[in-house]
């Protein structure tokens, strides 16, 4: 976390020097050695945070200022005195959690298996703010509109929804109840994975063409069992809904869905382009 207390002692930024010269590699500079000499509140202004600047901002742009994101740890113990080994907080106790607790970010940037199946960007979450706008409702955006949306606080229904909203069972032919009651039908030895006894031909095969998803190893850990697959799409669910997703068209759709499904007639039927990778 930057010390707001030390930037408040300094005018200056220290180390940052150092730290802009590997922003400045590689990319356009947005942020360069300028950096050196910047104070807290020209640092804090910086239009890298707002929009159009963030669209195209890199990761390394991001943490040439904010480095802490992918450093710091979770205390050994609450302000309160619990202590961290002794305690957990409710997601640990969902089984999809493994390991020792781990930060926010961390768990989406940097553990093994955010990793191996994601490939978020600092951007795809902080989309930027509005300046003129003081956060009217930092909820606003559920009617799609996305100017309001604090940087801090990102578009929880653009991007977290995504990958923590409820299993989608209602438009999955005839399947009722949860995926615990329904897996027991679907899933044996020989057959680990009973999402794909529907999604390994016949409906929706065409998917994670983003790019942030790692597309080949979400298949390849799907097919040792369904935990992953359950794991974004219900296994850790922290919203009522889920996410309309986009019905990307998949081979011989039209020989085993009979015209598009009411549910699905204002669905995208693609990708966002911004993310959509290359056929
Ligand atoms: C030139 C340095 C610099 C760059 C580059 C920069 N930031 Fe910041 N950022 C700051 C400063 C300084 C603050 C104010 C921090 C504070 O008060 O603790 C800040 C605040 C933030 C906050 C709000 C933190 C809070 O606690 O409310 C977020 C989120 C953030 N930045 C994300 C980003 C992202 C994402 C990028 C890349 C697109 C980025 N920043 C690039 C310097 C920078
Ligand atoms: C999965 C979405 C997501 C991604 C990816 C992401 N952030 Fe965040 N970030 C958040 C959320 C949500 C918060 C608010 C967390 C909180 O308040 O506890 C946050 C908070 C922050 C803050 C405020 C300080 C803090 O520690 O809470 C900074 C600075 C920040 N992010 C920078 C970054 C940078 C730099 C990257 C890329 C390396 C990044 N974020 C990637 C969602 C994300
Ligand atoms: C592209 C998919 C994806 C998106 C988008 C996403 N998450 Fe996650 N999230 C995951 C995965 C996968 C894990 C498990 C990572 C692990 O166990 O190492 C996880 C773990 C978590 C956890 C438990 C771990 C922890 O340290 O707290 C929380 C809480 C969480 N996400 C909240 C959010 C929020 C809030 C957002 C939006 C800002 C978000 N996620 C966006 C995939 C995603
Ligand atoms: C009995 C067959 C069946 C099983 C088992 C099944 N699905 Fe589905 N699923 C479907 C059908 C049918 C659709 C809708 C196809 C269409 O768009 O026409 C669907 C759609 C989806 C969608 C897209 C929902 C949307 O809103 O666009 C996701 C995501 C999904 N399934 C994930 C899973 C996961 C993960 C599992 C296992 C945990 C699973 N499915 C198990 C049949 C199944
Ligand atoms: C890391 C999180 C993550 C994992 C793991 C994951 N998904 Fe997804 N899934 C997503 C996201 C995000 C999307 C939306 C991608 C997009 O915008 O095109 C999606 C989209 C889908 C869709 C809709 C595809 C379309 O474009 O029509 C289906 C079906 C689906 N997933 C099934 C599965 C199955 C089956 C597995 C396991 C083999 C799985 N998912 C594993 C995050 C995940």
């Amino acid at each position: 976390m930057l010390s707001t207390l030390k930037w408040k002692h300094t005018a200056k930024i220290v180390g940052f020097g150092l730290l802009a010269a590997i922003a400045v590699a590689g990319t356009h500079s947005i942020v360069g050695a300028e950096q050196a000499a910047m104070g807290y509140d020209e640092a804090r202004w910086h239009p890298i945070h707002f929009k159009p600047a963030i669209d195209d901002a890199s990761d390394e742009q991001c943490l040439a200022c904010h480095a802490e994101i992918l450093d710091h740890k979770v205390r050994d113990q609450t302000p309160a005195g619990l202590r961290t080994s002794e305690f957990l907080a409710w997601y640990q106790t969902l089984d999809t959690y493994e390991g020792p607790q781990d930060t926010f970010h961390a768990r989406h940037l940097s553990s093994a298996f955010a990793k191996k199946v994601m490939n978020l960007k600092c951007n795809f979450c902080h989309q930027g703010n509005d300046l003129r706008e003081e956060a009217p409702n930092a909820h606003a955006d559920n009617q799609g509109d996305t100017s309001h949306s604090l940087r801090k606080m990102i578009v929880p229904s653009q991007t977290c929804l995504m990958c923590h909203g409820k299993f989608p069972v209602e438009y999955m032919d005839g399947l009722e109840g949860t995926w615990p009651e329904i897996r027991v039908d679907f899933e044996d030895e020989e057959t680990p994975n009973g999402c794909l006894t529907c999604h390994e031909d016949l409906y929706r095969t065409v998917r994670h063409q983003v790019t942030f998803l790692n597309s080949q190893a979400i298949e390849e850990e799907g097919a040792k069992g369904s935990d992953s697959c359950y794991g974004c799409h219900g296994g850790r669910q922290w919203y009522r809904i889920s996410y309309p997703y986009p019905r990307n068209p998949w081979p011989d759709m039209e020989d085993i869905v009979d015209g598009t499904p009411e549910w699905a007639i204002d669905r995208p039927v693609q990708s966002d382009p911004r993310y959509r990778r290359a056929k």
